[in-house]
């Protein structure tokens, strides 16, 4: 099942941003309103290209293993003002070229797996296509992050073939299980929960914490229960970064 959290797109409504960007806070050239539009078309076809691609071997293991490792997919692309609002944060340029040479999760799909496991065999099957490169890798699963976020961040570099030929497209990939997401949701959450006092908030932070490494326990338990009852590929290990020659 595929999730799309974004509105396809549509060149209008992308003018009428850029246009209030140039007005507001922010500033877009105008000169350059049209490429940003192709910009992001690209982006789009890339994270069609993953989601496919990632489609495509859910089926598979369904066909030869009687076991989906993907439990949906989320894709979406970055907004006008979410893509401006980071190049300002980062008080790089704000034109179509800094976005192509500094942003690298324009297009972003959550692989959102059953077990750690699939994360894993999910993530090197793709990895290992003879038709896209790794860029980067985040293991957030081997070394979570202090506050006990756990995910796999994959960079991918895609070809999208316009008439001009093979552009190749980064596409952030974020692998992680039921239970990750679950956790990431609430965190998240509490993240943007400004009103609430400071004490509450660390004591809630805290209490993230321990639910992460219990979540974790969990995992591991019925991930063994599964490695019992199923002969789909078992995984630890990420995928590498690999640059290929072009
Ligand atoms: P930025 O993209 O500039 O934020 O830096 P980065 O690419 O180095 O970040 P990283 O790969 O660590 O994280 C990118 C994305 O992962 C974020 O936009 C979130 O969606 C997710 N993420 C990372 N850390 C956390 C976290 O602590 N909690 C939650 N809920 N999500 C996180
Ligand atoms: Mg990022």
């Amino acid at each position: 099942m595929i999730l799309d959290r974004h509105d396809s797109i549509n060149t209008a409504s992308i003018q009428a941003r850029l246009e209030a960007a140039q007005s507001g806070a922010f500033h877009f050239p105008k000169e350059e309103v049209t490429a940003f539009i192709d910009l992001m078309q690209v982006y789009e076809g890339a994270m069609y290209e993953i989601s496919t691609k990632l489609d495509v071997l859910d089926g598979e293991f369904q066909v030869r293993f009687e076991h989906n490792p993907i439990h949906h997919l989320e894709r979406r692309l970055k907004s006008v003002d979410s893509i401006i609002e980071k190049l300002e944060r980062k008080e790089l340029p704000v034109t179509t070229q800094s976005i192509k040479d500094n942003l690298f999760d324009v297009a972003g799909i959550r692989v959102i797996c059953n077990y750690r496991d699939d994360v894993y065999s999910v993530s090197n099957y793709l990895s290992a296509q003879s038709d896209i490169q790794v860029l980067r890798v985040k293991d957030y699963i081997k070394t979570p992050k202090q506050n006990g976020y756990r995910s796999l961040h994959v960079i991918y570099a895609v070809p999208v073939f316009l008439s001009s030929g093979a552009h190749y497209t980064p596409v952030e990939v974020q692998f992680r299980t039921i239970a990750m997401d679950y956790w990431a949701s609430l965190e998240h959450a509490l993240r943007y929960k400004t009103d609430l006092p400071d004490s509450r908030l660390n004591e809630h932070s805290q209490t993230l914490l321990d639910c992460a490494r219990s979540l974790q326990n969990i995992e591991a338990q019925m991930q063994n229960i599964h490695r019992d009852i199923n002969g789909a590929p078992q995984g630890d290990e990420a995928p590498r970064k690999e640059p290929r020659q072009q």
